[in-house]
């Protein structure tokens, strides 16, 4: 049982020696080797076969080999020497040995397995084989080597069942000439000795060579019961093949009677229980082949080199391999199969260092197609515990390991487009702070410049900021109220707010002595400071052509340009009437009279809101827009919190010097 245990479970691959063709067994078997006896004795082929009788007889041995010039010619056997007696020959002392030994001889190497030299025995009809070494005969394995050695590997059939049931049989007073041609007309090595019908002893070849021909007996005149062996030694029919095997081994005999009740059922002889157990084991040797031939799990096996000694369908399905050559007697892997050379070196490297492992490889088919594997590989060793190879299993865990590098490779995905939207969220961030610094930017430069041309005429004070805010306080109620809802949105309002302050601009082409004259111009004068509407017009222009980000310099030409003209048509420089006049302008226009006459100038002094309210609906219609006067009327609180002037000026100057064209 013990061995039984030790034999299975490992893999041994013989696809160099064997014959068969076979790849592979499921056993560890033992080697000829092994099991061979070494004490072989040799005899020259002109010797006598008496004298070969003799030294067969002394050494207890069924056979002996015949040499000549150290090479074996010949094998001279117990039962060569029967069929001489059996066909008369008497004078053994005459005949050589070349003349009866058996020739050409079936030799094998020391390291084929026990299995596969049973099968070369039973096929060659031999019950003994010579073990050659470098051409020099090393031993002699025998059938009951073998049938000792296979019936340990487990063999549990009963005796009945694998007993010859034909037993030649003769009486024991038949003369052992006669037992002898029974013998060898029937091909078998013993006759049963009866008296009456009561088995009494075994005529053995054995006996033949012992105990009549190497004491030069005369077999005709010698009876069976002179010479067989006795007691016979019996089993029970149930006896299992594997104790039948240790009572030959025990008594010394190749044959036991199988009987029960003094019934006889048929004589076990060595012979039986070795073609049993060899046929048995050859059964369960085929079918673990087969296991491992429709296994899915991809195996392969090794030699002490390395060299790939057997892989299975799986394994080459694997691979993408057709034919087993591609793989088979190469070193594990070939360079064709690594996707890189570096992690093969360091494969073979570690192979050899540890006994079991399991390894993650990145390799390639046939095809080119990248696999991942998960090797596990552990030594194989021989019946002694030396190492004879390894053997493996490939898992393959490429669609595992895809699914998890599609995995990461999305995740990375995600994360680039995170951060490709974080930046883009604090580009936009960066673009639109930029952009409102330029406005403002901008911005503040025209309102500076127009704050420059202002500063000129140092009595205007802060007229450009409230102006700004009057017109924005007009436009707000113009949307809300109407009439002008659909013509002021959000972008009205603000280049509103960005233009107006510009529409004196144009001043900056007025000569000091007008500009700064002190009390009324002349008509020449006038004229000249009229012309500060087309001077700041189309000097915005100029730069509203070249820049087109500002819608508001548009408007802030038209505020310049328009900003005199009246809703009756008697302002100039165009003497424009009604829509005409741009609605920006219209605003401007009230916005700015309404500062000139609610602040002082070097020729007249403020005049009170109130005052000022007065004067401006009554121009609605002449001068100004009515619905532009409306707006006026309804925001007239947040006019007058403008200034923080709540009637705190009493009215001093006349109305007309306050509507004075001429110096707005
Ligand atoms: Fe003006
Ligand atoms: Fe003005």
């Amino acid at each position: 049982m013990g061995n039984k245990e030790q034999f299975n479970g490992s893999i041994k691959s013989e696809i160099s020696d064997i014959p068969s063709g076979r790849l592979i067994t499921s056993r560890n078997w033992l080697e000829v080797g092994d099991v061979m006896s070494k004490d072989i004795i040799t005899i020259s082929s002109d010797q006598c076969v008496f004298s070969a009788a003799k030294i067969m007889s002394e050494s207890h041995i069924s056979c002996i080999i015949v040499i000549d010039s150290e090479n074996v010619v010949g094998i001279l056997t117990e039962t060569d020497i029967l069929k001489r007696i059996a066909a008369n020959e008497r004078s053994f002392d005459k005949i050589r040995v070349a003349e009866i030994m058996s020739s050409p001889v079936e030799c094998v190497p020391r390291n084929l397995s026990v299995l596969e030299a049973s099968r070369v025995m039973i096929r060659k009809h031999i019950k003994r084989l010579p073990i050659l070494e470098e051409k020099q005969l090393v031993g002699i394995v025998t059938q009951t080597d073998l049938a000792r050695t296979l019936t340990s590997y487990g063999m549990w059939k009963n005796a009945v069942d694998i007993m010859s049931r034909d037993v030649a049989r003769v009486q024991t007073s038949t003369t052992v000439a006669e037992a002898a041609e029974v013998m060898a007309s029937r091909n078998v090595s013993c006759v049963l000795a009866l008296e009456g019908n009561e088995p009494k002893g075994i005529f053995t070849e054995r006996d033949l060579l012992r105990k009549v021909v190497s004491l030069q007996k005369e077999p005709a005149h010698l009876k069976v019961e002179e010479v067989m062996s006795w007691p016979v030694i019996s089993i029970p029919p149930d006896c299992s093949a594997f104790s039948a095997g240790k009572t030959m081994e025990k008594m010394k005999v190749r044959r036991l009677l199988v009987m029960e009740d003094k019934q006889l059922y048929g004589i076990l002889t060595q012979t039986d229980i070795f073609m049993a157990v060899k046929k048995k084991l050859q059964e369960q040797e085929e079918e673990n082949f087969s296991m491992l031939q429709r296994s899915e799990s991809n195996i392969y096996t090794l030699n002490l080199d390395g060299k790939i000694t057997y892989v299975n369908p799986a394994f080459m399905k694997l691979l993408e391999v057709s034919d087993p050559g591609e793989l088979i007697g190469k070193t594990f892997l070939p360079e064709r199969f690594w996707f890189n050379q570096k992690d093969r070196s360091q494969f073979l490297k570690e192979q050899k260092k540890d006994s079991i492992k399991a390894k993650e490889l990145t390799l390639k088919t046939s095809k080119g197609r990248r696999i991942y594997v998960t090797l596990f590989s552990t030594f194989t060793k021989n019946i002694h515990g030396e190492i004879n190879g390894s053997e493996g299993i490939l898992y393959d865990i490429t669609a595992k390991k895809e699914l998890v590098t599609l995995r990461k490779t999305e995740q990375a995905l995600r994360e680039s487009k995170k951060r490709l939207s974080e930046q883009n969220a604090r580009l936009e961030q960066m673009v639109q702070q930029r952009t409102s610094e330029i406005i403002e930017i901008r911005d503040v430069t025209v309102f500076a410049l127009a704050k420059l041309a202002e500063s000129r005429d140092p009595e205007t004070g802060q007229h450009l900021e409230r102006l700004r805010t009057y017109s924005q306080i007009l436009a707000e109620v113009l949307r809300e109220e109407g009439p002008y809802t659909n013509e002021i949105d959000e972008q009205f309002l603000e280049d509103l707010y960005r233009s107006s302050p510009l529409h004196d601009i144009g001043k900056i082409g007025i000569p000091d002595t007008i500009l700064l004259k002190p009390g009324q111009l002349s008509v020449g004068e006038f004229e000249i400071m009229k012309r500060h509407t087309i001077i700041g017009a189309e000097a915005i222009e100029c730069s509203a052509t070249q820049n087109k980000s500002g819608s508001f310099l548009i408007m802030a030409a038209e505020v310049a340009r328009s900003h005199h003209e009246r809703f009756d048509g008697s302002g100039y420089p165009s003497g424009l009437s009604g829509r005409h006049i741009s609605l920006a302008a219209r605003i401007v226009a009230l916005a700015d009279v309404y500062d000139a006459i609610t602040s002082s100038r070097v020729y007249k002094s403020a005049f009170e809101p109130r005052v000022a309210k007065n004067m401006i609906e009554k121009e609605k219609g002449k001068h100004f827009d009515p619905a532009v006067v409306d707006a006026f009327r309804a925001g007239w609180e947040d006019f007058v919190n403008v200034r923080g002037l709540v009637d705190s000026h009493k009215p001093e100057l006349m109305e007309s010097a306050a509507s004075d064209d001429s110096r707005r």
